[in-house]
């Protein structure tokens, strides 16, 4: 019988002529990641510092809202035509939200900033696009294209799937609670101001009135359009939300916005 001779073991696995490896940190973390407990503990008291650490800060700050020049509230009417657009459940259909990237900013304009919401209760920003992003339809389109557009829409985009809303221009509104609305919103947070809730009333029915003295309401509301989008004689929910439409994304000027970097 032959006997089988064992292959002769390398000399490195024998250790022998070899100066002992001094303990690297990875090997002194063997321990930690055999014992499933100690394990457990230490990720749970790492996460925790992490957090903390990210979170702490923001208790601290006032407003992580960067300030932008233009931004005010929604003026009495636009806030009506915001409450209406809420009602009719366009944003089932509509998002607000220019995301940044390069399709949306090239078909959109500038991507939406954090305090374009920031007086917006609720927010409008959506997730479901079956029509177009609205964060800046604003000047876009002349007030007749919407009303006609809302009337009929497919009288103006044939191949539209949009749901007519034609009886809005036959509701009359009058404004009668706009300054509790208004107040119901500052305390929330929106800076209306006591002048803004005394001269309410007037300024939601001066707005669809471009024949009217509406100095005071551009004042107060910069950049505010003043239009009668139906034509009719008094204030229609059409108009409000037309009105409303027209002013969306128009109050931050894009040719001289810069990022705040500082924040
Ligand atoms: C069932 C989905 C749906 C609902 C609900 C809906 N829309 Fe639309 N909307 C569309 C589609 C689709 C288009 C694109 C075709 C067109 O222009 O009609 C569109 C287009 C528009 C446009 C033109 C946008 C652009 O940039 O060309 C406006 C403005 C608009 N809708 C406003 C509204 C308003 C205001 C409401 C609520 C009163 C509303 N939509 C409700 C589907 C909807």
């Amino acid at each position: 019988m032959a006997t089988e001779q064992k292959p002769p073991m390398p000399a490195s696995a024998t250790g022998v002529g070899e100066r002992p490896k001094k303990r690297s940190l990875l090997d002194r973390h063997g321990p930690i990641e055999r014992n499933a407990t100690l394990l457990l503990v230490l990720s749970f008291a790492v996460v925790t510092v992490g957090g903390a650490v990210e979170i702490a800060p923001l208790f601290y700050l006032e407003n992580t809202i960067e300030d932008v020049e233009g931004m005010r509230p929604y003026s009495p009417l636009e806030l009506a035509g915001r409450d209406i657009y809420v009602r009719e459940g366009c944003y089932v259909c509509h998002s607000q939200m220019i995301r940044p990237m390069r399709d949306e900013v090239e078909r959109y304009g500038h991507y939406s900033l954090a305090a374009e919401s920031m007086y917006d209760h609720p927010f409008q920003w959506g997730s479901k696009r079956t029509g177009p992003d609205l964060a800046r339809v604003g000047g876009r389109y002349s007030d007749d294209w919407h009303v006609a557009h809302l009337t009929d829409p497919q009288s103006v985009v044939p191949e539209s799937v949009m749901p007519p809303y034609g009886f809005l221009t036959d509701v009359l509104i009058d404004g009668e609670h706009i300054a509790e609305l208004m107040e119901t919103h500052a305390m929330v947070g929106v800076p209306y101001t006591e002048e803004m809730l005394a001269s309410a009333e007037a300024d939601f029915r001066v707005q669809a009135d471009p024949m009217g003295d509406w100095d005071g309401l551009v004042e107060r509301y910069p950049g505010a359009p003043v239009s009668n989008p139906d034509g009719l004689p008094g204030v229609s929910e059409m108009d409000a939300l037309v009105i409303y439409l027209q002013m969306l994304g128009t109050l931050v000027d894009f040719s001289t916005f810069t990022p705040d970097a500082s924040r």
